[in-house]
């Protein structure tokens, strides 16, 4: 099964979003295999942002990811990069559509509230950057049979 790293940005835990966003991805019928709370630590903002290191918004955008604690997760299901990507809506707030995370809930785009993988190789790398192989569980949801045909 596919699996993606999301994380909840600290203006999104600052604002008690944590809830209402893990809730729409549970209803959407995807499964959590792996969760943490954390304040990231320099090293792995680094890794994480490597394509970013030189982008004017950098400095402003590690500060920020730095600034408190964020909700790191793995979630699993068939084409979980795409459907959460879709769910998250568009990098600016401010362009992301009503019925999105960003759209719904986030104003401007260095604030966005949360982080999506966007390919599998992404999240491949991404998950391996936050997570260790022992960390993320493996089992069946009660509901599957109803959500995969
Ligand atoms: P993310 O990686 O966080 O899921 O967001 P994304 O793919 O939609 O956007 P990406 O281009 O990967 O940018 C990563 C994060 O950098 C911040 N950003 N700020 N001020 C700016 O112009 C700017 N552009 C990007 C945002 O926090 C964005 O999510
Ligand atoms: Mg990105």
């Amino acid at each position: 099964m596919d699996q993606t790293f999301l994380m909840i940005k600290p203006d999104g835990v600052q604002r008690g979003l944590i809830g209402e966003i893990v809730s729409r991805f549970e209803k959407k019928g995807l499964k959590l295999v792996a969760a943490k709370f954390e304040v990231l630590p320099e090293e792995r903002v680094m890794q994480h942002y490597a394509e970013h290191k030189n982008k004017p918004f950098f400095p402003g955008l590690k500060s920020y990811i730095m600034s408190g604690p964020c909700f790191l997760m793995v979630w699993e299901g068939k084409n979980v990069v795409a459907i959460t990507r879709s769910m998250i809506g568009a990098t600016n707030p401010a362009e992301a559509l009503p019925g999105t995370i960003r759209g719904d809930l986030g104003v401007e785009i260095g604030m966005n509230v949360i982080h999506g993988s966007d390919s599998n190789e992404t999240a491949k790398r991404e998950i391996s950057i936050h997570f260790k192989d022992d960390e993320i569980t493996s089992y069946e949801r009660v509901d599957e049979k109803y959500i995969y045909e």
